[in-house]
């Protein structure tokens, strides 16, 4: 049953399913015959449900790590800047490329920030991965490696998406109904 604040839904649980197979089967491919050492760095607290799901179709050898970072305040409008709530702090920095995964892409400000705080950091290198793209809501230029899916201009919630902390574990990606956040 849908939940009643969602107004429809936009990828249901089986088309999100082929998505992060696709994007997995990309990475892998890619990663194979590539001297790297992978990292999953997963962006709290938004992909971690992608994150889960994309790790265990991967065919490569992984590692993971976290960091969380806040650019939204408690609306549907991003404040613009970028706060590191929770550094990846390892020892062996200058060995991970690290694939940045993301939930979803707007102004494109979290991704360019975060790609350059970590090659200044010491990575050894750097791409990003992100399972939602709202291209027309850039605000500065940024293209990730990998896509699960480029959406309208429209507020999305489920698949760890948040309004206000509120509708991460929905299974599919929905349309929040405009009221609930401009009550
Ligand atoms: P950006 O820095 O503007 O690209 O914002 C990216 C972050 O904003 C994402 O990681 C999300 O946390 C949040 N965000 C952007 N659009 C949405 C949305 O439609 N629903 C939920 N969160 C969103
Ligand atoms: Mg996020």
């Amino acid at each position: 049953m849908i939940n009643k604040d969602i107004a429809r839904v936009l990828i249901s649980e089986e088309e999100l399913s082929k998505i992060v197979s696709r994007v997995a089967d990309e990475i892998s491919r890619d990663y194979r015959d590539e001297d790297k050492r992978l990292v999953l760095l997963c962006i709290l607290k938004g992909s971690i449900v992608f994150m889960g799901d994309l790790m265990k179709k991967l065919t490569v050898p992984v590692e993971i790590d976290c960091m969380r970072v806040s650019s939204y305040g408690s609306g549907t409008e991003s404040s613009g800047q970028v706060n590191i709530v929770l550094d990846l702090i390892r020892p062996d920095l200058d060995s991970c490329d690290v694939l940045i995964v993301e939930d979803i892409i707007d102004s494109g400000r979290t991704l360019a920030y975060l790609t350059k705080y970590l090659l200044n950091k010491g990575v050894k290198s750097v791409r990003t991965c992100t399972l939602l793209d709202k291209p027309s809501r850039r605000a500065v230029e940024f293209t990730p490696d990998y896509v699960g899916v480029e959406i309208p201009d429209e507020f999305v919630v489920g698949y760890g998406l948040d309004y206000a902390e509120r509708y991460r574990a929905l299974p599919y990606v929905g349309i929040l109904k405009p009221e609930v956040y401009s009550e």
